[in-house]
């Protein structure tokens, strides 16, 4: 059985963009999140908080964050390694954030020079800030069904850090298949694992498509009792520190199948294929989404 309502998490003017190698103009940012507030998406993560050395696409995220029109409902967190990040975050106006850690020690090093262990060290700084000023934490973990750098990940290491995170104070926790190479066969392991020890409300699934299996993935989880999935408009989205990751599972496609199962999601797919064809435009691209390249037959 599926759930009657699934709320989705848009990543594309963040994880869509951060691995853009050309600098894009920060007006078609904020106008690619307007679009996606118009498309009625409930959560739209806008931008990151992080060292512009490291992710200088993201360089412009106070001014991008600044800049949005937020529509009432709409959520638009931000992501933050760092206290310094949250400060930042906060003074440009979040109302929430996430944090991101991996399973993967060796993904942690390369993405955020730290250990795992140094990172919930800051995340544990984080969590008490953000609770003394009332902002909603999420959290992420990352190559939970497989990392670029160490290969295998085992579920029972992605279950014991999901629990940490959970208990530490984030209200939600999301999945990532970072690289893409996750099968249902292993996202069904490791959310039996996970289920074990964190509440499935409490849990979102975010995969990228590097082997055409996101879709097929997010379904399993949606028949596990997941209820949050994170997508970005046309399949855009990589990790600029994931050695092969490429793009997220597209939220047209995401869109195309809930409403083929009779799943509310609130998303009016006319207007996120515009979003979509909008930003494609912008990046001289064509889109990662099947359901934008058929759109003719819509
Ligand atoms: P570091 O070099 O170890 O940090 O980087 P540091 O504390 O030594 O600082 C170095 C410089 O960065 C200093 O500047 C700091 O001020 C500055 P300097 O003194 O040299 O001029 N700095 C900052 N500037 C702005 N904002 C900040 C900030 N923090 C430090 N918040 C650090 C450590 C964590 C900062 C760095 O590694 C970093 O920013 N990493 C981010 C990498 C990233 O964004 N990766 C992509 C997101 S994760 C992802 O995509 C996966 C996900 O989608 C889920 C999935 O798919 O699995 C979420
Ligand atoms: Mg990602």
């Amino acid at each position: 059985t599926f759930p009657k309502q699934v709320k989705i998490v848009e990543v594309g003017p963040r994880d869509g963009l951060q691995n853009e190698k050309n600098i894009v103009p920060t007006p078609v940012k904020i106008k690619l999140i307007e679009m996606l507030s118009e498309a009625g998406l409930p959560v739209i993560e806008a931008t990151s908080f992080v060292s512009p050395k490291w992710v200088p696409q993201m360089a412009d995220h106070t001014e991008v964050l600044k800049g949005i029109r937020k529509f009432p409902g709409i959520s638009y967190p931000v992501l933050i390694p760092n206290l310094k990040g949250f400060e930042a975050a906060v003074a440009a106006g979040a109302k929430e954030v996430s944090v991101f850690g991996a399973a993967s020690e060796l993904f942690t090093q390369k993405n955020i020079n730290s250990s795992i262990e140094e990172s919930f060290q800051h995340f544990d700084v984080i969590l008490k800030a953000a609770r003394a000023a009332g902002i909603p934490v999420r959290g992420y973990i990352s190559c939970v069904l497989g990392c670029p750098y160490e290969g295998k990940i085992s579920s029972a290491k992605v279950a014991e850090l999901v629990k940490r995170l959970y208990s530490m104070g984030c209200y939600e926790i999301s999945l990532g298949d970072t690289i893409g190479v996750g099968t249902p066969g292993a996202m069904r392991d490791m959310l039996s694992a996970v289920m074990h020890e964190v509440p499935l409300a409490a849990l979102a699934v975010h995969c990228h498509d590097t082997y055409g299996q996101a879709l097929a993935n997010t379904l399993m989880a949606l028949q596990m009792g997941v209820t949050v999935v994170d997508s970005s408009v046309a399949g855009l989205g990589g990790c600029p520190y994931a050695q092969g990751a490429s793009g997220n599972l597209a939220t047209e496609d995401l869109v195309y199948m809930l409403e083929g199962l009779g799943i509310h999601t609130g998303v009016n797919i006319q207007k996120l294929l515009e979003a979509g064809d909008f930003i494609c435009q912008a990046l001289n691209r064509k889109s990662g989404s099947k359901v934008a390249q058929a759109s003719c037959k819509l």
